[in-house]
C-alpha cells in the first residue's frame, strides 16, 4: 500500500513538473525547420500558413490543440489539422517555445 502511494506520488509530481516545465526552444527549431517552414516561413514570418513569429507561446500551444482536437479554425484547416495531430505534447510546447521567441 505504502509503495504503491508512493508509485502514484512519483506519477503525480512527473506529470506536474512536465506540464509546468516550459519548452525546449532548440528542440522546436529543429522541429520547425524540418517540418513547419514549407508553409510558414524560415522564420515563421508566414506564407501559405499564417504568421506565428512572436505569438505567445500559450497561443500557440492553445491553437495547436484546437486543431489536434479537430476543431475547425480558420478556411484552411485542413491543411494545418493532420500537421497538428502528428506532434505530442512536448513538441508543441518546443515549437511554441521557439517561434514566441523569433
Ligand atoms: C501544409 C502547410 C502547413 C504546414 C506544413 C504547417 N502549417 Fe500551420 N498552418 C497552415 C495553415 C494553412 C494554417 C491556417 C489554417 C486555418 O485556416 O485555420 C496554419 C495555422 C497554424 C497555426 C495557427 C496560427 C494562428 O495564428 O491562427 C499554428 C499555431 C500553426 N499553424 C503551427 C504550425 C506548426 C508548429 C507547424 C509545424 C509542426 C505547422 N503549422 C505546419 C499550414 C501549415
Amino acid at each position: 500500500m505504502k509503495q504503491t502511494l508512493t508509485t502514484l506520488m512519483s506519477i503525480t509530481f512527473l506529470t506536474l513538473s512536465t506540464n509546468v516545465a516550459a519548452g525546449d526552444a532548440t528542440a522546436g527549431q529543429t522541429k520547425f525547420k524540418s517540418t513547419c517552414v514549407p508553409c510558414h516561413g524560415s522564420n515563421a514570418e508566414g506564407m501559405v500558413g499564417p504568421r506565428l513569429a512572436g505569438q505567445p507561446a500559450s497561443d500557440i500551444i492553445f491553437k495547436l490543440n484546437e486543431y489536434r482536437a479537430g476543431k475547425q479554425r480558420g478556411p484552411m484547416t485542413y491543411m494545418m489539422a493532420p500537421m497538428a495531430q502528428g506532434l505530442t505534447e512536448t513538441e508543441i510546447k518546443n515549437l511554441a517555445a521557439y517561434v514566441s521567441e523569433l
